[in-house]
């Protein structure tokens, strides 16, 4: 094998760490996170093993939607810095080898951004046609908005030209008509500018909306290319654009079945979206954990389409800023983890999700923490981590909706969790309380702490890093009679790791036979001081604590690697 592969293709086996720079490091004492704060964490983030920041929506917005409702796509808010401080945070970014990713909203747009306030002065301006309107009555949409508690549909009716114009999201964040080739050329050339500063990608926002046929209502049919298409083009202008700079990545949010992601991904072509969160495994994953029973994380790894060439590829996650979305869950088992996880009616979002952190979800159990994490690292894919996950930080549900898991970074146990300096009426957003709050939780005390979630983290990524077979790799799930175990077995090229998950409280002993492994070969694990030995039958029990997990490594006289 070439370990340079693992270099081209360099998100196969990154860690992407997702930050929202309102809420991550405030720099000046206005009470709101900055870039600049963000560049003096750089190296914290380094040190974990981050390989990839992911940036929240950073641009001039009224925040009617976290930033995801931009009024200028090319700008950066001045509340967070200006375009000289995100330059200096990529530069130290890719000094310290981290790569950074930044949102891409392509569906739609805040109702401030220059270009709506033009569509709706009048029917007949330039830029109308760069939202999709409509001159009847609108059906009953209430049951398309993705805010049904703030909506009641998907049609806003607008007084000055009485037309009606399409927003999935919030009124305050119309739809853009993609089908509209100056509203494609428009994204295109934002992409464009980004890259010049220097960005390795995008986390593409809402794919399947901006996509979608209701977006491109009122056009002729015949007239327009197949919306994958828009994709497609997306996808060939990124490579154009940064080669030479080594590949830059579209990671789209696409909440959809894995045969519908497999359209996402281009089929065996590979040639739109590079990366994909697999909701679905993640829906299935707090299931199993729900249950104590790994049946439905398995069932959603071996339904993971595996026929998506080598450039593809899926995105794991526990949580992440927004609600945990169980909506491709059928009701009953959606019932499940919002009861096992969310049994009070302040802990649900929406009625679909979960506004909480993992641990108060595990009230507090390290060891079932710990294990959730192992997971999440071992998983085939790229892992993904919210800000805070790290340092075991829990939501605050004093604050509305989705807000509760987009508190201040707790760094230290003074003032503020050390976000800030200023009072903390000034806050962006109020600091969680109580048993999770800077005084329990918080970064400083974790890294003194060898025990701690965050080195347990380190410790993950380090491993992770060194087995791109996690990554890379084809994998089996493993027959054994534990219902609460995941067995699963990676392998690419001449590297092979057999990964073990108790998702129960229970230990149990795990029989494994390795067919395909000559008796004697050892078994190192790569998480503790434990190792064995394949017997004559080529097989072995593995003990695992409850909730406990190993990641043993198959040794090869002829790898490289230490162990
Ligand atoms: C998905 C983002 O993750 C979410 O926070 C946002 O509200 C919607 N897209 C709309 O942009």
């Amino acid at each position: 094998m070439r370990i340079t592969e693992t270099a081209d293709l360099w998100y196969k086996n990154a860690i992407v760490y997702c930050i929202d720079p309102e809420t991550f490091l405030d720099s000046d004492g206005d009470g709101i996170g900055d870039l600049n704060g963000l560049a003096q964490r750089v190296d914290y983030l380094a040190e974990i093993g981050v390989t990839c920041l992911w940036l929240m929506p950073f641009y001039p917005s009224p925040r009617r939607d976290n930033g995801y409702d931009i009024a200028d796509m090319y700008g950066v808010d001045p509340r967070y810095g200006n375009h000289g401080d995100f330059v200096e945070l990529v530069r130290i970014a890719h000094d310290r080898g981290l790569r950074v990713i930044i949102d891409l909203v392509i569906n739609h747009t805040s109702d401030q951004h220059p270009w709506f306030r033009k569509a709706r002065a009048s029917k007949d301006n330039p830029y109308r046609d760069f939202y999709v309107w409509r001159s009847d009555t609108p059906p009953d949409t209430s049951e398309e908005s993705m805010f049904p508690d703030s909506e009641n549909g998907i049609w806003t009716h607008d007084e000055k030209t009485g037309e009606w114009y399409l927003h999935h999201f919030l009124h305050t964040q119309p739809d853009l008509n993609t089908a509209n080739p100056q509203v494609r050329d428009a994204i295109a050339k934002t992409m464009g500018f980004w890259l010049q500063l220097g960005v390795d990608g995008f986390r593409v926002d809402a794919v399947p909306f901006a996509i979608n046929q209701t977006t491109f209502e009122g056009h002729d049919k015949n007239e327009l290319e197949e919306p994958h298409d828009y994709l497609r083009s997306l996808r060939a202008f990124l490579a154009r654009r940064s080669s030479g700079n080594g590949a830059a990545i579209m990671l789209g949010e696409v909440n959809l079945p894995h045969e519908e992601q497999l359209t996402f991904f281009g089929g065996s072509d590979g040639d739109q979206l590079t990366m994909q969160f697999d909701f679905y495994t993640n829906q299935k994953t707090f299931l199993a954990l729900a249950r104590q029973d790994a049946a439905p994380l398995i069932e959603a790894l071996n339904s993971r389409p595996k026929d998506i060439g080598v450039e593809p590829q899926y995105a794991n996650f526990l949580r992440n800023h927004d609600e945990l979305t169980l909506d491709l869950l059928p009701e009953d088992e959606q019932n499940e983890v919002l009861d096992t996880f969310g049994p009070e009616e302040e802990h649900r979002f929406a009625g679909r999700g979960l506004r909480r952190r993992l641990p108060p979800m595990f009230d507090g159990d390290p060891r079932r923490l710990k294990m959730a994490y192992s997971l999440l690292f071992a998983l085939p894919g790229t892992p993904v981590l919210f800000y805070g996950e790290e340092i075991g930080m829990g939501e605050n549900l004093e604050v509305d909706g989705r807000e509760a898991v987009r508190t201040p970074m707790q760094w230290t146990d003074e003032k503020n969790g050390g976000f800030s300096s200023a009072a903390p009426s000034k806050l962006a957003r109020q600091v969680t309380e109580g048993p999770y709050g800077p005084a329990h939780v918080n970064a400083a005390d974790c890294r003194r702490n060898k025990d701690s979630l965050l080195h347990h983290i380190t410790r993950l990524a380090k491993r992770y890093r060194e087995s791109p077979e996690l990554g890379w790799g084809d994998y089996a799930v493993l027959d054994q009679p534990n219902p609460s175990v995941l067995a699963h077995h990676v392998t690419w090229k001449d590297r092979s790791m057999v990964l073990l998950h108790n998702l129960g409280a229970e230990p149990v002993v795990v029989p494994l036979t390795l067919e395909e492994e000559e008796p004697g070969t050892q078994l190192v694990d790569l998480m503790s001081e434990e190792s064995c030995e394949l017997d004559q039958d080529s097989s072995t029990d593995s003990q695992l604590d409850g909730y406990g997990y190993r990641w043993l490594r198959i040794k090869r006289a002829d790898d490289p690697r230490l162990v």
